[in-house]
């Protein structure tokens, strides 16, 4: 194998990096896709001639006839949601079969009672996607976790009913709703008979991928910023987000290739702080001419302006190439700004960004560049020598501070729209 055979697309800031755009737009030099970490609270934007898909749990090479889809065990699955998912594929006429999709029995499955614990708890104060993800997390650290292999037991029925009394106890305790388990359960089992057929055992076919020198690309949810251990704790999601979480999600240590995706400006849906969040009605143009809406919530994100501190944060995890979307979202912006570093004034010196040290303190100020915007339509540009002056210079200025060359522009939400360098 070669040693640049695979390749790992990761978000680099808060998600909705544009992740699905970017592996639409890669996916023809690629045999297979693999959905490895998250869960239902992932939402990857595609646009499928002409229409608009978000894909939450399906990996996002699926409008591609000549790609596998595969979801490995990292993956917390939520079964009745991936059949609505796959049954909305039918409206772009994309038929899954069991030779271009397939499921790891071993993901965790995420149950109706960590929706409903979600919804209870976590929901209202971190402001979740309310998709039971934590509450799924936890049961599968606290080894407690239902597994989609356990549903082929003979004896799952009552597996079910004694897990669910427990945890139907549980949600009085924290004022949730408690469930019916004989409707849920009956629920549960039609979504599985609905998908049993695509299950298979996915670390041999990652395995023969591999040795049959098919390349494979793999579709991290979220971004590095939300990551549980490295985030902005508490304020992250349940998951490992950065590279390391292919080899967690799929057991597999692959030499990739790691693609980061940017946006040249940030957003954040739910709780945090956001040291470079935008007040001014320039968020509200950005949030608008960038579509600045959750795929997942319909929630509206909040704006801010790039940040290469916390960029370079993220960047100790290695990352080899760089691709930056909806440059053309900055197009007639008055002035875009850059913030390049933080300053610590009682100190007078620069700082480092670390998150959870210099979150909110009043004597870290942030420096900013400003860099003129231009006015130019760039929408579907696909050559770097045709931006405009400006957009190449404000291109230059965010490699001369990440010391590295952005390989991939994203100039629109076509496929197409890319600059390749
Ligand atoms: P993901 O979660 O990282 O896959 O990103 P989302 O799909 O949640 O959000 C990214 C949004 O930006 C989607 O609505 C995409 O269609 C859109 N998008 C991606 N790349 C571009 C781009 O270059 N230009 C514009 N205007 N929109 C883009
Ligand atoms: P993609 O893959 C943006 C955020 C939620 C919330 C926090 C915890 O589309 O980039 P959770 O439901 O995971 O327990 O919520 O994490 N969050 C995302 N924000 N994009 C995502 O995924 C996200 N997945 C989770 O908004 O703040
Ligand atoms: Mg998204």
């Amino acid at each position: 194998m070669n040693t640049t055979q695979h390749t790992l697309v990761v978000g680099l800031q808060f998600g909705d990096e544009g992740k699905g755009k970017i592996i639409d737009s890669l996916v023809d030099d690629f045999d297979a896709v693999v959905r490895f970490n998250g869960g239902a609270n992932a939402g990857h934007t595609i646009y499928y001639k002409g229409q608009k898909i978000a894909l939450h749990q399906i990996p996002s090479g699926v409008l591609n006839k000549h790609v596998l889809n595969i979801i490995s065990h990292g993956l917390l699955l939520n079964l009745s949601l991936l059949v609505e998912e796959m049954n909305g594929l039918d409206a772009f006429s994309i038929k899954l079969t069991s030779k271009n999709f397939c499921i790891s029995p071993l993901c965790t499955l995420v149950m109706p009672w960590h929706i409903a614990m979600d919804r209870a708890t976590s929901g209202t104060q971190i402001g979740t996607t309310v998709k039971g993800i934590g509450p799924a997390s936890a049961d599968r650290i606290n080894r407690r976790g239902i597994r989609l292999i356990d549903l082929f037991a003979e004896d799952f029925e009552k597996r079910f009913m004694d897990e669910g009394v427990i945890q139907n106890n549980i949600l009085k305790v924290f004022g949730g709703d408690t469930l019916d388990l004989k409707k849920e359960y009956t629920l549960l089992v039609k979504s599985f008979e609905q998908i049993r057929g695509y299950v298979l055992d996915v670390y041999d076919l990652l395995n023969s991928l591999t040795k049959n020198n098919k390349r494979i690309l793999f579709e991290a949810a979220q971004g590095m910023m939300l990551d549980v251990f490295n985030g902005t704790y508490p304020y992250v999601t349940s998951s490992v987000c950065d590279p390391s979480s292919v080899t967690q999600g799929t057991g597999y240590v692959f030499p990739l290739k790691k693609i980061g995706v940017l946006k040249p400006y940030l957003t954040v849906v739910g709780a945090r702080e956001v040291p470079t969040e935008i007040f001014s009605t320039t968020a509200d143009i950005i949030r608008e001419k960038g579509n600045e809406y959750g795929a997942t919530t319909g929630r509206p994100r909040r704006i801010g302006w790039i940040d290469i501190p916390m960029l370079r944060y993220v960047l100790q995890h290695g990352i080899d190439e760089f691709a930056l979307m909806k440059l053309d979202v900055l197009t007639n912006i008055d002035e875009i700004q850059v913030c390049t570093a933080y300053w610590d004034v009682h100190i007078d010196e620069e700082i480092r960004y670390t998150p959870g040290y210099n979150d909110g303190l009043k004597h870290i100020t942030k420096v900013y560049e400003s860099f003129p915007a231009w006015k130019e339509d760039i929408s579907g540009m696909s050559k770097f020598e045709d931006l405009p002056k400006n957009a190449k210079a404000f291109i230059k200025g965010i490699e001369r501070y990440l010391d590295k060359k952005i390989s991939y522009i994203s100039t629109g939400v076509n496929k197409e729209d890319l600059i390749v360098r």
